[in-house]
């Protein structure tokens, strides 16, 4: 699975953003923050190689609606073998108000973000943004991680301003020592 994922890396630098799956710890400070009692409908961006994914699984309530979104078919092959049970979009987070149309589902409570804001243009994070404040309404949460690293580079800078202006309410986790690299988590309320 580190092979798959390294290779796609090489490949695909600015679409994965990672040399290495997230670690179990720093999955947990995403998944952790959101509030699954409430949470109808949830979705996964960016799921990779899965190592968030049963997490949320596991966390969403019953009757929920949880499904994720991953644009590498090579990752999509694989989740769907881990996960026959996940209902997996081989697409685009951009396309996420089709996405959610095709479900019949009307909004949403919570985003799980896994994609690699800090290697987009700013015209991506924002297309990405813009489509995502379509359906997760006020209230709605939204977290993604961001690597200790990286923060001083100026498409991460850009991505915090962005968040800023996206939602009402942005906070910064404890970073993440066990995960290759340190990393935190933003957690955000529309
Ligand atoms: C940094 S990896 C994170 C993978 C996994 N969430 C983890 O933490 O190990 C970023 C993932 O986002 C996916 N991705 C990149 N751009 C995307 C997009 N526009 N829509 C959906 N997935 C995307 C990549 O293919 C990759 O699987």
């Amino acid at each position: 699975m580190r092979t798959k994922f390294l290779r796609n890396y090489v490949f695909k630098p600015n679409q994965v953003g990672a040399v290495t799956p997230s670690s179990r710890y720093l999955c947990r400070m995403i998944v952790d923050g959101f509030d699954w009692k409430t949470a109808k409908y949830a979705v996964e961006y960016g799921p990779g190689t899965g190592a968030a994914t049963p997490m949320i699984m596991q966390a969403v309530q019953p009757g929920a609606k949880f499904f994720a979104v991953e644009r590498n078919p090579d990752f999509c092959q694989l989740l769907r073998k881990k996960f026959p049970s996940l209902d997996l979009a081989e697409d685009s987070a951009v396309n996420i108000v089709e996405l959610c149309k095709q479900r019949e589902i009307p909004h949403l409570d919570a985003v799980v973000s896994g994609l690699p804001w800090a290697s987009f243009p700013e015209s991506l994070q924002i297309e990405i943004l813009d489509a995502m404040m379509d359906v997760l309404p006020p209230g709605g949460q939204f977290a993604t991680f961001a690597y200790l690293q990286g923060l001083l580079l100026p498409a991460a800078k850009r991505f915090r301003k962005q968040l800023d202006r996206y939602f009402s309410k942005t906070e910064m986790s404890p970073t993440v020592w066990r995960n290759l690299p340190p990393a935190f988590v933003y957690r955000c309320v529309r």
